[in-house]
């Protein structure tokens, strides 16, 4: 077995025993590095294409994972392994212990024999993600965790702000956007690993998002003191004509200067992994049934009312229904309009999309949050030009990664013919858009996004944190768990 580090990747070359027209497989991703690189869910792929190019059809089947591990008291440990087949020869192998393991054991095996190279050991401990054993300080952390250095969109959503007093400019921040009606964020102090927030408004609920983040990288890194305020509704709020106030958001906008955060639904798909979130760019890749030239030449759609090309889109399809599938499943913001565009239908699978070619993506109140599991399905998708991003659309290329689409929709038709008519070019971009969220929005990426935007964030700021005495503090879940090198123990130092 030949071990090197390409990236932030173990790249592993195998071969396989008494097969001799073929011998190299070869597995990559973080998983690879499980004392490392601590996750909800630990996963790699495997890529069989050059052994077995002529059996993919039955390769699923040929193909078997076992991952298995012992604790100080048992010889096993709790762990749950899923394997999902891209149909493409590649494999994503997911894994979850739900205890500390000692000395995991991963076996690969091709028609029941081991993998040259198989088993792979790792002493560990092999900690879960609940354990709160942070121990290394930020950048050591996150380069083991095999997080960039840096990202563009981050050096330039945080151009404005260098020496920041947050003391000010929470005051600031209230002053103009507390508006309990319409706006929601919360002001978080981390102060010696420990979270506290206020937060601001009505509707603070979904602070869970931005709690269980924070929590999970304090779980697993010592945080540095920082204060920051997490905007809890969709829309950003800092308009470009304003005095710059530092927010992060989930949505950003071409006349606004919020500083970008991945959405709350792909982060909480990235701390739900293989828990409550089953949708999540690792299982829409291995959920799918139907390879490319299997599904059918239309474009498909579901999703609420809210926004007007919304029901723009259902006349188009009536007019051409040859080429779409399209169904509006909820009326809410446009109740009246429910006799004409309705009845609403069902929900479907999201993983039915894929039985289409072609997948739409239009801006529901801002940008559809769907957008990295359609490009991780490995589907066309069409999508609406817009003024609204998520944290990575900058990074995404028109004709390279998806196919744009006039706001109006206006050409929308004509852009399911031109895929029709190029099936071939059409393919080509699917398969970019799927390598895309391969590279850039796997759940390893999503959390060193965050990391690296607190690390930059924390370097910017002047004033020493002080933990208001109104805030609420966040506590980790409890969670039995033997931290090796023994827990730092913050408290003593408050
Ligand atoms: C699998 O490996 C083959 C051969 O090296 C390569 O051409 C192909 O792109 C890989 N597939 C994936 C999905 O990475
Ligand atoms: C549209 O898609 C749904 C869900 O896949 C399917 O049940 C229905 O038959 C399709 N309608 C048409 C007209 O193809
Ligand atoms: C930050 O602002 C507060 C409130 O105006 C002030 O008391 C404090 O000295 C400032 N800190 C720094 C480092 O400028
Ligand atoms: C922050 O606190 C440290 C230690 O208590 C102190 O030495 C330093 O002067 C403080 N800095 C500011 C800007 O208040
Ligand atoms: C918390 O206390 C600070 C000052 O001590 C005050 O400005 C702020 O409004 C309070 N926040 C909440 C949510 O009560």
């Amino acid at each position: 077995m030949c071990t090197y580090k390409i990236f932030n990747y173990v790249v592993i070359l195998l071969s396989l025993t008494n097969v001799s027209y073929q011998e190299i497989a070869k597995m990559h991703g973080p998983g690879l590095l499980p004392k490392e690189i601590i996750m909800p869910a630990r996963y790699f792929v495997v890529n069989l294409t050059s052994i077995l190019a002529t059996e993919t059809l039955h390769l699923s089947d040929s193909f078997a994972v076992e991952i298995e591990g012992k604790t100080p008291n048992k010889n096993y440990c709790r762990i749950w392994v899923n394997k999902l087949y891209r149909k493409d020869g590649t494999f994503i192998v997911r894994y979850k212990n739900y205890e500390t393991c000692l000395d995991l054991t991963i076996s690969l095996y091709y028609k029941s024999k081991h993998i040259k190279g198989s088993p792979f050991t790792f002493q560990g401990p092999i900690y879960p993600d609940q354990c709160n054993c942070p121990t290394l300080d930020f950048d050591t952390w996150l380069e083991q965790y095999g997080c960039p250095k840096s990202y563009n969109t981050i050096d330039s959503d945080l151009k404005l702000y260098n020496k920041i007093n947050m003391t000010i400019m929470v005051q600031k921040i209230i002053d103009r956007f507390h508006n309990p009606e319409s706006t929601s964020f919360c002001h978080y102090a981390v102060k010696n690993n420990e979270v506290y927030r206020n937060c601001y408004g009505k509707h603070v609920g979904f602070n869970m998002f931005s709690d269980n983040i924070l929590m999970f990288l304090a779980r697993k890194v010592v945080l540095p003191d920082m204060e920051l305020v997490v905007n809890l509704g969709d829309w950003p709020l800092v308009r470009k004509n304003t005095e710059p106030l530092p927010i992060f958001s989930w949505c950003g906008s071409e006349d606004t200067l919020d500083i970008l955060m991945p959405t709350y639904d792909i982060t909480e798909s990235t701390i739900e992994n293989m828990g409550r979130v089953t949708l999540d760019t690792l299982s829409v890749q291995g959920s799918i049934e139907r390879q490319w030239a299997e599904r059918e030449a239309k474009a498909v759609w579901r999703g609420r009312d809210s926004r007007r090309e919304r029901l723009d889109l259902v006349d188009i399809a009536r007019a051409n229904p040859d080429l779409f599938n399209v169904s509006l499943t909820n009326f809410f913001f446009f109740r009246d309009k429910e006799a004409e565009y309705g009845p609403k239908q069902p929900h479907i699978s999201f993983f039915k999309f894929f039985d289409y070619k072609y997948l739409i993506n239009i801006d529901g109140t801002v940008a559809a949050y769907r957008l990295p599991y359609l490009l991780a399905g490995g589907g066309l998708v069409l999508k609406q030009e817009s003024p609204y991003f998520e944290h990575f659309y900058k990074l995404l290329k028109p004709w390279e990664h998806y196919v744009p689409v006039a706001r109006d929709l206006s050409d929308l038709r004509q852009r399911v013919l031109w895929a029709r008519a190029h099936d071939d070019e059409a393919h080509k971009i699917a398969q970019n858009a799927r390598q895309f969220a391969n590279e850039n929005l796997l759940p390893q990426h999503i959390i060193c996004y965050h990391a690296v935007l607190f690390s930059e964030w924390s370097k910017r700021l002047t004033n020493n944190v002080t933990v208001e005495d109104n805030m609420t503090h966040v506590p980790q879940p409890s969670f039995q768990c033997d931290c090796q090198h023994g827990r730092v123990n913050f408290h003593q130092e408050l």
